[in-house]
C-alpha cells in the first residue's frame, strides 16, 4: 500500500511545486514506484517544471468525474524511470469536485504507486481542502519570514483535523540572512509548531532548473539537489543528519 503525502504551505510561493518536484524525482531515482499530482486547478506548474508540458494530456479531474483512467491519465517522466505525474486542468471544471471521487482516485493509487505525492494550491480553500482530504502525512513548507510562518502555522491547525504526521520543510535558506535576523530554524520550529523534515537552501539551481525543465537531481548533487535527496531518504525512514549550508 503507498503513502499518500500533501506538500502544502498557506502562503503562496513558498517552493511547494519545486520541493514536490524535486523530492518525487529523488524517490523514483532510489527505485520507488512515484505519482505526482498537480491539484492547482489554472495555475499548475509541477509539469514545467519536471519537463512534461507535452506529454500530459488527461488532468486529475478526467479522473474524478470518469472520462478516464488514472492509467490513462498519469504520464511517465521521459527520463526517470518510475516517475509518473497526473495534471491538473487549465480552467476551473464547471462543477465543484466531490472529496468521495478523490478518496476513490487515491485508493487505486495507493495500490499502484509506492508514493503519491500531491502538490497543493497556495490557502486553505476548496483546492487546499481536497488536495489534502485523503493524505495519510502532509508537509508544510515554509520560507523564513514572519507571514509564511504564521500561514504554515494556521495550514497544520486545519491539516490536524485529519492527519497526525505533519512536517515542516524550510525552503529558501540563506545562513547569513538568519543570523542577520538573529533568527534560527529552532525558532521557525517553534513558530509553525512542527518537527522538522529538512531545510532547503536558497539556490540559483532551483529556478535553472525549472526554467530548463530538468528535475534538480538529473544535473546536481548538491544545494537544494542535496536537501531534496535528503528529504526523500528521511521519508524512506532513513536517518540522515541535517546537511550544513554556507
Ligand atoms: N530553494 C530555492 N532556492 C531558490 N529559488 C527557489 C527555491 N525554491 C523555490 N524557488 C523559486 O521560488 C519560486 C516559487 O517556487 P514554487 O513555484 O515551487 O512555489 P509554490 O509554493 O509552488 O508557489 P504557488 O503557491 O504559486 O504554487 C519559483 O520561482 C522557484 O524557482
Ligand atoms: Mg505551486
Amino acid at each position: 500500500m503507498g503513502t499518500v503525502i500533501v506538500v502544502t504551505s498557506g502562503k503562496g510561493g513558498t517552493g511547494k511545486t519545486s520541493l514536490t518536484g524535486g523530492v518525487a524525482s529523488c524517490l523514483a531515482a532510489l527505485g520507488r514506484q512515484v505519482l505526482c499530482i498537480d491539484m492547482d486547478i489554472g495555475l499548475r506548474n509541477l509539469d514545467i517544471s519536471l519537463g512534461m508540458t507535452d506529454r500530459a494530456l488527461m488532468d486529475f479531474t478526467d479522473v474524478l468525474e470518469g472520462r478516464c483512467s488514472l492509467e490513462r491519465a498519469a504520464v511517465e517522466h521521459p527520463v526517470i524511470r518510475n516517475l509518473y505525474l497526473l495534471t491538473a486542468p487549465v480552467s476551473p471544471p464547471p462543477h465543484p469536485l466531490g472529496e468521495s471521487s478523490m478518496l476513490d482516485l487515491l485508493r487505486q493509487a495507493r495500490e499502484r504507486f509506492d508514493y503519491v505525492l500531491i502538490d497543493s494550491p497556495a490557502g486553505l480553500g476548496s483546492g487546499f481542502r481536497l488536495a489534502s482530504c485523503g493524505a495519510d502525512r502532509a508537509v508544510v513548507v515554509s520560507t523564513n519570514d514572519s507571514s509564511a510562518l504564521r500561514d504554515a502555522q494556521r495550514t497544520v491547525t486545519e491539516l490536524g483535523r485529519s492527519i497526525d504526521t505533519i512536517h515542516l520543510v524550510m525552503n529558501r535558506i540563506q545562513p547569513k540572512l538568519m543570523r542577520r535576523l538573529r533568527t534560527t530554524i529552532d525558532d521557525a520550529m517553534d513558530a509553525a509548531g512542527l518537527p522538522l523534515l529538512g531545510v532547503v537552501p536558497e539556490d540559483a539551481q532551483v529556478i535553472l532548473a525549472a526554467n530548463t525543465s530538468q528535475p534538480l537531481i538529473l544535473t546536481s548533487r548538491k544545494g537544494a539537489a542535496l536537501a531534496y535527496l535528503n528529504i526523500a531518504k528521511r521519508l524512506l525512514g532513513e536517518r540522515v543528519p541535517l546537511m550544513k549550508i554556507h
